[in-house]
């Protein structure tokens, strides 16, 4: 599939980045989920790490044939490395886009000019822009924060970016500052949308399929990119689809839980060649997050090591049936609303 952010089918519904996160076993769950209409962006890999050679760094752009289309986010500070990065990730793996982490606010990423740190120097920002757009042909787009510290700082921002070549902008609607407190500002996104002609993501906060709805009502975004609202979750972009198609809403059934996460812990161990499960037990901390009666099994899974340990652990969750639980809460406005609201008893 050709990626075209101008001419894909609105509005985009995208799975946000996730360092350690939105891997190559994970992303083959949302897809396997969700249909081919979603699109998904890869965790960040370092560009310094993939013209070094590191296997590690290189190993996390390999990608499955079921995930695509696959978005490949890169991180870094120099143009010419950003570009050959590029052009070593396309040449091994063809994903059919690229995007640059200008949003990143953790210390180790924007100390030395990477992640949000590139919104305070917009030269070097550009410059990146047009290097990647000289390295490949696939769409490049851009993830962005509302800014380091004044939330207007995106509004000139933006515009450079679009100048130097951008196909499409993400926003988090959080200064970098803010780093996650507060609120995703989806008035500020709309403000934003305003000074480009590229289509906009709004992202931030979105964790049901009636604040997507909210979040494109206020912004006027061409779509959304989905992050903490997926972990423990990969069935929200079904059934954000579903309700854009119109159809009533389905919970996910504690039989249906169970068996993805068996799929999902399957294919992680695949992709990371694992003996063990130990790597998987922060993703069975989101399926078991928030969620009515899992309390007697949580301690086991955060130990579980082995497959067969963890499915034995999942058969005893169904033959429980979590009746112990209480009725799933109705509260839309916390990253866990969607496990509160998707449950099905
Ligand atoms: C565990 C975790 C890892 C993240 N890693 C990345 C990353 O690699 N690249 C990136 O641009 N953003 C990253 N983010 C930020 C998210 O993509 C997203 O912008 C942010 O969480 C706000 O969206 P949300 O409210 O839907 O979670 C990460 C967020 C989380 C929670």
């Amino acid at each position: 599939m050709k990626l075209d952010w101008a001419t894909i089918q609105r509005p985009i519904i995208a799975l946000s980045p996730m360092a350690d996160m939105t891997d190559s076993a994970f992303c083959r769950v949302v897809r396997k989920i969700s249909g081919p209409d979603v699109i998904v962006f890869r965790e960040m890999v370092s560009s310094e790490a993939i013209i070094r050679g590191n296997d590690k760094t290189l190993g996390m752009t390999e990608i499955h044939p079921d995930e695509r289309p696959i978005v490949q986010q890169i991180f870094g500070s120099e143009p010419e490395k950003m570009a050959e990065a590029t052009r070593i990730i396309d040449r091994d793996h063809n994903p059919e886009g690229f995007d640059i982490n200008m949003g990143c606010p953790v210390y180790k990423v924007v100390h030395s000019f990477n992640g949000a740190s590139l919104m305070r120097d917009a030269d070097r920002a550009t410059a990146i822009v047009r290097a990647m757009k000289e390295a490949t042909d696939k769409p490049v787009s851009v993830k962005i924060r509302a800014g380091w510290e004044d939330p207007k700082e995106c509004l000139t921002f933006g515009i450079a970016l679009e100048e130097a070549g951008a196909d499409l902008i993400t926003i988090h609607g959080r200064t970098k500052k803010q780093g996650y407190t507060g609120q995703s500002d989806w008035d500020l996104i709309g403000e934003f949308a305003k000074t480009v002609s590229i289509p906009v993501l709004a992202n931030g906060d979105i964790y049901t399929p009636q604040l997507m709805t909210e979040a494109l009502e206020t912004s006027g975004a061409e779509g959304v990119l989905i992050a903490r609202g997926a972990l423990g979750n990969p069935w929200i972009f079904k059934q954000i689809l579903d309700q854009l198609a119109g159809k009533e809403f389905e919970p996910i059934t504690l039989q249906e839980r169970v068996e993805v996460i068996k799929q999902h812990a399957r294919w992680h161990i695949e992709q990371f060649d694992a003996g063990t499960v130990r790597t998987f037990r922060k993703h069975l901390s989101w399926y078991f997050r928030a969620i009515a009666g899992a309390k007697p099994f949580k301690a086991r899974l955060h130990t579980v090591d082995t497959i067969e340990e963890l499915d034995a652990v999942l058969d005893e969750v169904l033959e429980d049936g979590l009746k112990g639980g209480a009725v799933a809460r109705r509260d839309a406005s916390h990253p866990l609303a969607a496990n509160r609201l998707f449950i099905k008893k």
